[in-house]
């Protein structure tokens, strides 16, 4: 068998988390192949809604194994409060949750450089959730970093002393006043949990699986215009999310790819600093914000809001080789009489379906087309025959300007509020 791989197209929080928890059932593993705890997958089922950070969103299916790839970096700290917090759902952690040992660790001083790095940008700063992630990223490139296959070593002592000697070093550079020594207790604690959990080989026993003919789903973080090679740069994470990071991430050869399920919400939303062409920076978006209940998962941070970037879809599209789509929260633009959709951009002179290089500093106009909106509850919706006719419009319309079919319509948070075409 080969890999599904499920990821984000747009800036994040497409709504990847419920999309894997409903299709989990199709396969025998779920592995998180990038980022870290900057994700926040939020899952709804039986009236529960749980939000996982590091761990894979496979987890609350019976019988299915996790991985968390080389490709990810952990926070041990985060990671503990997470296993902790499933304590109520009678899940066996040790059978339910492999982690590979050349995944990186976020150091506490991995996330004093992240804010210090921060706070010296200023008015440019990234806006990153300050978790660590691109500290430990460059490390990982840098040839520095600690892995979790490290803290079985005799020299693990050792190795901790030399990096963090080198990061206060350089958060002295930054001139940044930092105490870690309450967070050097919790990550030694976690250190220790960490030991006795199932820790392993990811990549063979990813590939063991394919050969025996086992279903694999790899689950994304962030989105593909946070990708740090593809994204609106400098204004990303550090890693790549997009499907070549799930070969890099798991140890899986780009033949060994299979399906590419790409996710995004019927609008778009961003959270942290940069480039969004489409953003409704008035009452519109402040709606949008409110109905559809966009703040962060991870960080509480509003999320800002705008209409459908079509231009950036179709690019997400191609760079990952998406062969399907899965439209997330249309029930939200019920609230809207006309709905835009950006279907091309003008810059310098032109009007093009192409992202110019420097995103960041063009100043793009979005070309809008409007839709008229169908204004009714989606919610209690199951069959895509009960769709409203604007809405149906809509849908084929995206599907038209990709070139990709969308297979899955989602109208609510509730693992039952999705809609198979
Ligand atoms: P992820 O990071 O891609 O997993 O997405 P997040 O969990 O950060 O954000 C998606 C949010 O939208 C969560 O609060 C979900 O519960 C919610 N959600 C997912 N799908 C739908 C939907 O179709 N309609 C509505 N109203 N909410 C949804
Ligand atoms: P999920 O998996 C939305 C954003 C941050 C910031 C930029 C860099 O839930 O979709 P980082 O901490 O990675 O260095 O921050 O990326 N970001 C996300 N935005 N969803 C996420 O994850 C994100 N993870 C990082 O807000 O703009
Ligand atoms: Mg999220």
């Amino acid at each position: 068998m080969k890999v599904d791989v499920l990821l984000g197209l747009q800036w994040g929080d497409e709504g990847k988390g419920k999309i894997v928890d409903v299709i989990t059932p199709n396969y025998t593993t779920v592995a998180r192949f990038q980022g870290g705890p900057n994700a926040g997958h939020t899952l709804e089922f039986n009236g529960i809604k749980h939000v996982l950070h590091t761990i894979p969103s496979g987890i609350f299916r019976t019988n299915t194994i996790n991985i968390i790839g080389n490709g990810v970096v952990i926070d041990p700290v985060i990671l503990k409060k997470e296993i902790d917090n499933l304590a109520k759902f009678n899940i066996d952690i040790k059978k339910a949750l492999y982690i590979s040992r050349k995944a990186h660790l976020i150091l506490p001083t991995h996330r004093i450089i992240d804010a210090a790095s921060e706070a010296q940008k200023g008015k440019a700063k990234i806006g990153s959730t300050l978790k660590g992630i691109g500290p430990t990223y460059m490390d990982k490139t840098g040839r520095n970093g600690l892995r979790v296959g490290d803290i079985f070593s005799k020299e693990w002592d050792a190795k901790y002393a030399t990096i963090v000697a080198k990061h206060k070093e350089l958060i002295g550079f930054y001139k940044f006043d930092f105490d870690i020594t309450e967070a050097e207790i919790a990550f030694n604690e976690s250190i220790a949990f960490l030991k006795t959990l199932t820790v392993v080989d990811s990549e063979y026993l990813i590939n063991k699986k394919l050969q025996a003919n086992e279903r694999v789903l790899a689950e994304g973080a962030q989105g593909s215009m946070l990708d740090v090679d593809f994204g609106t740069y400098p204004f990303v994470t550090s890693s790549n999310t997009t499907t070549a990071g799930a070969c890099t991430g798991l140890g899986v050869a780009p033949n060994k790819i299979g399906e590419v399920l790409g996710i995004f919400k019927a609008y778009c939303t961003r959270v942290g600093s940069g480039p969004f062409p489409t953003e409704l920076d008035n009452e519109e978006g402040e709606l949008m914000r409110k109905i559809g209940n966009e703040y962060g998962s991870t960080t509480g941070r509003s999320r800002r809001c705008g209409w459908l970037d079509l231009p950036a879809l179709k690019y997400a599209t191609m760079i990952n080789g998406a062969t399907q789509l899965i439209m997330m929260k249309t029930d939200i633009l019920s609230a809207f009489n006309t709905i835009q959709v950006c279907v091309a951009y003008e810059y310098e002179g032109i009007t093009s379906e192409e992202l110019p290089y420097d995103i960041v500093t063009t100043t793009i106009n979005p070309v809008y087309k409007a839709f008229k909106g169908w204004n009714c509850d989606l919610t209690q919706v199951r069959n895509y025959a009960d769709f409203p006719v604007e809405l149906t419009n809509y849908v084929e319309f995206i599907e038209q300007y990709i070139g990709v079919p969308i297979k899955i319509v989602s109208v609510g948070p509730d693992r039952e509020q999705t809609i198979l075409r």
